[in-house]
């Protein structure tokens, strides 16, 4: 029984929360190394695009999931269209992620795409990522890799302006998830803003 999916999901394996994948692979060690050597390659290959022309619109995010885990998943770039949840946090209904993440990058686009925020303090800069971060984490967007392509997406936008990657090494992740709980389960974004903050540092 699956504490993540729907119990009739297509997406996984059956009774497992193994995603189904190109390479058919059924042990979650073998897939995690995978991931995470596909994700290193998708920082390389995103931080080097990165010039003037860069637009963090809706179709930039999906593109970094869509061209980070292609070769493995069939769902890359994707949205879900299932219900999610993990521990007690229900993550926005699956028939309704498209029109609220269009939702979430028209206030982006409203911040003109986090452009020219080197000229803003960094806790100003903080606050905004929290804001349009915590309901990124609420939507859930995808069926797997949300995390991690949340953090890329926001390393990009901190690296165009002028940071280093965010450093989350400061906390623990159970931080992170209790930062990420407040988020989905209160619409309280206080938490993330400071392990942003503290994670903010120029190049
Ligand atoms: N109990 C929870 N309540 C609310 N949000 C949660 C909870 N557990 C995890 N999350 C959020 O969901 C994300 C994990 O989503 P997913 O498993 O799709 O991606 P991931 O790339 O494996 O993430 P990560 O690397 O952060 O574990 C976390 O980064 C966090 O923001
Ligand atoms: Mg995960």
């Amino acid at each position: 029984m699956s504490k993540y999916h729907q119990k009739d999901s297509e997406i996984y394996y059956d009774d497992t929360d193994i995603p189904k994948n190109k390479l058919s692979l059924t042990n979650s060690e073998e897939l995690h190394e995978i991931e995470a050597s596909l994700l290193e390659d998708g920082y390389e290959l995103f931080i080097s695009e990165l010039d003037q022309n860069t637009i963090f619109n809706e179709d930039y995010f999906i593109s970094l999931h869509r061209r980070t885990f292609e070769s493995l998943y069939d769902w890359a770039g994707l949205y879900r269209t299932e219900d999610m949840f993990k521990g007690d946090s229900v993550f926005c209904v699956g028939r309704a992620v498209k029109a609220e993440s269009k939702k979430i990058f028209e206030r982006i686009k409203g911040e003109n795409y986090f452009k020219e925020f080197d000229t803003i303090s960094k806790a100003e800069f903080a606050k905004k990522l929290a804001l349009i971060k915590s309901d990124i984490i609420t939507l859930h967007p995808f069926y797997e890799l949300n995390g991690r392509i949340t953090r890329l997406f926001f390393d990009l936008i901190v690296i165009y302006n002028g940071y280093q990657p965010i450093d989350y090494s400061n906390y623990t992740p159970d931080d992170y998830i209790n930062a990420s709980i407040d988020c989905v389960k209160y619409a309280d974004e206080t938490f993330m803003e400071k392990i942003i903050l503290d994670g903010l540092i120029k190049q």
